[in-house]
């Protein structure tokens, strides 16, 4: 089976470090990711200290994972670009690499979801201390995971088509 379907929503984590060697595969794996023009819009906050991480998880409701995980990578975005079209484009690519990475490195992780909500993205501007060009994009919760969840299979023959959608 590919990495790809092996990857799931993570929530429960272990009380158990993540190691720094895994954080910096996973960077890498971010940093490979498309983006438009070859923009590059992104930089990455990694996120071990768990005072942030429990303010981080009061942004919204679906953020309470971030109080259970070990760390956090949250990429950020300059806003003056090239293609500025595409930044959401851009930034979804790098999260989901960095959702990949994880797997392969045997850790579980969740997407936060942050921009473009303004009451998200302005509260973990704030938390950390993200300023001027910069915004949070997501926030990606990282750990082991506590417990075993299957990953649910979602091939759908009847949505796939040739040429055209009749129907
Ligand atoms: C843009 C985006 C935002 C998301 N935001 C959250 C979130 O705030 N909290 C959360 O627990 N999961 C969040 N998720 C994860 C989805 O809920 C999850 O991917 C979906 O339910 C499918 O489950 P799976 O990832 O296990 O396949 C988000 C996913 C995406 C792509």
């Amino acid at each position: 089976m590919s990495l790809l379907m092996e990857r799931k929503s993570v929530r429960k984590f272990l009380d158990k470090k993540v190691e720094e060697e895994k954080i910096t595969a996973i960077l890498k794996s971010a940093f490979q990711a498309p983006s438009a023009k070859n923009q590059q819009p992104w930089e990455f906050i990694v996120v071990d200290d768990k005072k942030l991480l429990l303010q981080l998880s009061k942004i919204s409701k679906g953020a309470h994972p971030l109080s259970v995980c070990d760390k956090a990578i949250v990429p950020i975005f300059k806003q003056t670009l090239k293609s500025p079209h595409f930044i959401i484009e851009d930034m979804s690519s790098c999260t989901t690499n960095i959702l990949l990475e994880a797997v392969n490195q045997g850790l579980g992780a969740v997407w936060i979801g942050v921009y473009p909500l303004t009451d998200r993205t302005t509260l973990t501007n704030e938390i950390l201390k993200i300023k001027e060009l910069f915004n949070a994009f997501s926030i990606i919760a990282l750990g082991y995971e506590d417990g075993f969840k299957e990953v649910t299979k979602r091939y759908d023959e009847s949505k796939v088509h040739r040429n055209h959608k009749i129907a």
